[in-house]
């Protein structure tokens, strides 16, 4: 089946990283259906084939990423901007509420960004709520442990790729699981929100799901088993694909509960996914 094209305007695109083979392919797509605009914290070099423009952030921290977005969006007349750099999803959100282009909305995106806005949403829905408190300090996330019962995940509010997430068995260590949760970083950080989780340990299967989000509707185009490596951290080392079974039922119903609108089937992959971050990994008991 042929593509079918798009006339979009200029789209600016945040965030790339410097390795090419990593996920050249996706600004390759991107760029045969607009004209990108690179904004980002590094010179281009693998990009430039693919880009039309380029901003500088020339400063760490949010408000420069800002400042630097919002002179990029009116410069280029910009129809868009988009990112696939977890660090960089709510201000992005930010600031194509604040230019009027389209998104998913800063609420949403904070909404799977910071774990216990999703977990408090989640639990207002009733939908396998996990029990979880959000903690500051290792007094705390020891009387949070006692509460739930142990085994318990220790994870930090706002990172991702199982940054700093561990879990713990033993009450005599879960002083030590808040300092890593606690001490875990990204390198130039633009979203954060303080504190530590700390959670019931939920076990069974775990199923990702990736997502196409087009105008309000969720389609999911694969389900996959994730394989994790050695406790006590959750890394992930893998995927298996999976029929759309009880873990696409599950994740459909996740989905909905947290207020997003699914259509029925899913569809044949497009060439590149928006991966739908956080509300999507779940596990089954
Ligand atoms: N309560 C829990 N019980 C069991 N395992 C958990 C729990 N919370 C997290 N995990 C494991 O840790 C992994 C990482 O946790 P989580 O998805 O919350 O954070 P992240 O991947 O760092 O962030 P994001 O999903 O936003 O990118 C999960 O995929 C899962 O394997
Ligand atoms: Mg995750």
């Amino acid at each position: 089946m042929t593509p079918r094209r798009l006339a979009l305007g200029p789209l600016v695109l945040v965030g790339v990283g410097r390795r090419s083979p990593f996920r050249e392919y996706a600004v390759a797509a991107m760029a045969e259906r607009a004209g990108l605009v690179l904004m980002d914290i590094h010179e281009p070099a693998w990009p430039k084939p693919f880009i039309r423009s380029f901003h500088l952030i020339t400063e760490p921290g949010p408000e420069p990423m800002l400042a630097t977005g919002r002179a990029a969006i009116s410069a280029e007349r910009a129809a868009g901007i988009a990112t696939y750099d977890d660090r960089y999803t709510v201000p992005v959100a930010r600031l194509a509420a604040e230019a009027g282009l389209p998104g998913s909305g800063l609420a949403a995106a904070i909404a799977c960004k910071d774990k216990w806005e999703t977990r408090q949403r989640l639990a207002s829905r009733a939908l396998g709520a996990v029990r979880a408190s959000l903690v500051t300090s290792a007094a705390e996330a020891v009387a949070a442990a006692r509460d739930i019962g142990l085994p318990v995940v220790l994870k930090p509010r706002a990172l991702a790729a199982s940054k700093g997430v561990v879990r713990v068995d033993d009450s005599d260590d879960v002083a030590r699981g808040f300092a890593i949760a606690a001490a875990a970083s990204v390198p130039d950080p633009v979203f954060s929100a303080p504190g530590v989780l700390v959670e019931e340990c939920v076990d069974g299967a775990e199923f990702s799901v990736d997502s196409v989000i087009c105008q309000g509707q969720v389609t999911p185009v694969f389900v996959a088993r994730k394989l994790l490596g050695p406790r006590p951290f959750f890394e992930e080392v893998g995927h298996f694909d999976t029929a759309m079974g009880r873990g696409h039922t599950c994740a459909m119903q996740v989905c909905h509960f947290i207020g997003v609108a699914l259509t029925a089937a899913p569809r044949p992959a497009p060439r590149f996914l928006r991966q739908m971050q956080a509300s999507t990994s779940l596990r089954t008991a």
